[in-house]
């Protein structure tokens, strides 16, 4: 499902492309980005929390805009080159290059592996947002294949 207030990222052609790549199961990439907005959403309402919806939208959208079939970009590479690692400054990169995001978002973007990018650590309310909805989202996602 597809909040309203999302529907203009989510209808931009270059965030389309997310639809050619698998996240995990039979989840696309923009599937899962729809969804990781979605609950970060209704997260933050849930708890009462006072946020800038324009940010947890922008980077529930763009968190994972890295642009590749990672179940290829993985193998043969040593622990610390693998996706996990390093899909979150690929995503910030190409969210900087394709659209207008302020620092708020692209710390979001690169934050949103936490706690696997040890040093990266999210440092607003939205960033925790992302980084908490990109986990249930995974793990649900993972669950119901
Ligand atoms: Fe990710
Ligand atoms: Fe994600």
């Amino acid at each position: 499902m597809i909040n309203d207030e999302i529907l203009v990222i989510a209808n931009d052609e270059k965030i389309l492309k997310m639809k050619d790549y698998i996240q995990h199961g039979k989840i696309n990439t923009y599937d899962h980005c729809v969804n990781v907005t979605n609950t970060a959403l209704s997260l933050a309402k849930k708890l009462k929390m006072s946020v800038d919806e324009d940010v947890l939208i922008k980077a529930g959208m763009l968190h994972d805009y890295y642009l590749y079939d990672w179940h290829d970009a993985s193998i043969h590479k040593p622990l610390f080159q693998m996706h996990g690692y390093t899909h979150p400054a690929v995503a910030c990169e190409n969210a900087k290059r394709d659209f207008d995001i302020d620092e708020k978002v692209e710390k979001a973007i690169k934050t949103h592996m936490w706690p696997l990018t040890l040093r990266s650590v999210p440092t607003s309310k939205e960033a925790w947002l992302i980084c908490l909805a990109d986990k249930a989202c995974a793990l649900k996602e993972t669950i119901n294949r």
